[in-house]
């Protein structure tokens, strides 16, 4: 793997020597593995130029706006496979066969269902906790149900975990969002697909049946394969780190829940939301561009701008047009959704939001969607997670199974205080 070399010098005496690993695309990395002990370390906060890991699952090129999951490309998944084919795929590298999928889908619809007692954690929360606190909790809890008996050593172990992560997460998704409204859970139908089970244990009540939209399930499904993985992002990274440990891999998945919530990952697309419902009319939307441009306000447009993608995010290109198919099927009439076509319109144009390449990103359009499809705002990010689950579990399996896996611990620039003389309390 190792092709060329680098050299580190400091005041123009060479340090030491760093191989330059090449991938199967993108950038090459320089390994530093080595500097530690020549009693220096790299400094890089945020990541902008560290690769923590070698990863086979997916590729992204922010400049391209490429996406891939094991080299199939964002667009072919979205528009020609379902969510189901795209958890096969991130899990074990290849596309099924049709006997593989139909065995993968009999066993993810066959692990749904959650053990009754975890049922009763959720009866700890407050009716108007965030949906996101109760993932964070009940995925934790998921970990004491399967503990004692897992060996995370095992591939088929982990295998068997990740199937029951994929195939519960919907149902305790929706066990929130059924608390939060005060209705009784929905249990989940075999008979339906992965994302119309998901809207039945949403929106059926026992007094009458959700009656499914062909459109808004395949929105739905759509919504899952976008999100379904994205490299080392914030959560990713948080699962691999906490499972690096040994961890149990329930508790890792939390981990990661809890970093997606914030508002510059998975928060976004709620954020993009309430930031619509704040701007209130298309009329106000100059005032908003104003003070999103302003470097002493720190209001930014959500859904707007990414890390990686500095051109466009392909999934974006997806969402859009499947944005744009739902209001037209659904014959959506919300102001909300005119105010974020306009400020699209506005955003793709305006000078500073294409100088600095802010476009829109995956979060503006699936809220869009959302909305239209009558997902309550505190559930975006909660649909995230449980799409993301694939991701993080694909990302946790592969670290583990690489040898010579070791616990992730960075190092520091230190900064504060040394040497200092404690003097007792009863002397100060
Ligand atoms: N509105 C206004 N200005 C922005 C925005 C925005 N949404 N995003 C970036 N900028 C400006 C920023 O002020 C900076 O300007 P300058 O160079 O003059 O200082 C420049 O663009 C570069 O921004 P940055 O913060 O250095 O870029 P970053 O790569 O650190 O941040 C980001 C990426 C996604 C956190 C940021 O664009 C942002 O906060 N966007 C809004 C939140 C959002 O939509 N997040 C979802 C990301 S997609 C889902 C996911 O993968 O999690």
């Amino acid at each position: 793997m190792a092709e060329s070399k680098a050299s580190l010098s400091i005041e123009g005496k060479e340090l030491i020597e760093l191989p330059v690993l090449s991938g199967s695309a993108g950038n090459d990395v320089i390994d530093i593995r080595a500097l530690g002990s020549s009693g220096y370390f790299t400094h890089d906060p945020g990541f902008m130029a560290t690769s923590s890991c070698e990863s086979q699952i997916t590729f992204i090129d922010g400049g391209k706006g490429i996406l891939q999951h094991r080299g199939y490309a964002i667009d072919d998944l979205a528009k020609k496979a379902d969510y189901l084919e795209v958890c096969y795929i991130l899990l074990n590298g290849d596309a099924p066969t049709k006997a593989q999928y139909d065995e993968f889908s009999k066993i993810i619809t066959n692990h749904t269902m959650v053990h009754q007692k975890l049922v009763y954690f959720f009866q700890g929360f407050l009716p108007n906790a965030h949906p996101m606190a109760m993932i964070c909790g009940v995925v934790g809890a998921l970990s004491s149900f399967y503990h004692s008996d897992l060996d995370i050593n095992d591939p088929k172990q982990r295998m068997r975990s990740a199937h029951r992560l994929i195939a519960k997460m919907p149902t305790i998704a929706a066990m929130a969002y059924k608390y939060s409204i005060g209705q009784p859970f929905i249990y989940p139908r075999n008979d339906l697909t992965y994302a119309e089970n998901f809207l039945h244990m949403m929106f059926s009540v026992p007094a009458e049946e959700y009656k499914m939209s062909p459109i808004v399930a395949k929105a739905m499904d759509r919504i899952f394969i976008l999100h379904a993985d994205h490299e080392q992002n914030a959560s990713t990274s948080t699962v691999r780190l906490a499972g690096s440990s040994g961890a149990n891999p329930y508790a890792c998945i939390a981990a990661g829940a809890a970093s997606l919530w914030g508002p510059a990952h998975g928060g976004a697309n709620e954020a993009c939301l309430n930031m619509l419902e704040e701007i209130g009319t298309v009329d106000n939307i100059p005032e908003y561009i104003a003070k999103a441009k302003d470097k002493n306000d720190p209001f930014r447009l959500m859904g707007f701008g990414h890390r990686v993608y500095k051109n466009f995010d392909p999934r974006a290109t997806v969402m859009r047009e499947t944005c744009h198919d739902v209001l037209k099927e659904l014959k959506i009439n919300d102001p909300l959704l005119d105010i974020a076509m306009e400020l699209e319109r506005i955003a793709l144009e305006d000078e500073y939001f294409v100088s600095k390449k802010l476009y829109p990103n995956v979060d503006f359009y699936s809220g869009i969607i959302l909305k239209a499809i009558g997902i309550p705002t505190s559930m975006f990010t909660v649909i995230f997670a449980m799409a993301r689950t694939v991701g993080w579990v694909s990302h946790w399996d592969e670290m583990m199974s690489q040898p010579g896996q070791k616990i992730g611990r960075p190092r520091q620039l230190y900064t504060g205080e040394i040497n200092r003389e404690f003097v007792p309390l009863k002397d100060r």
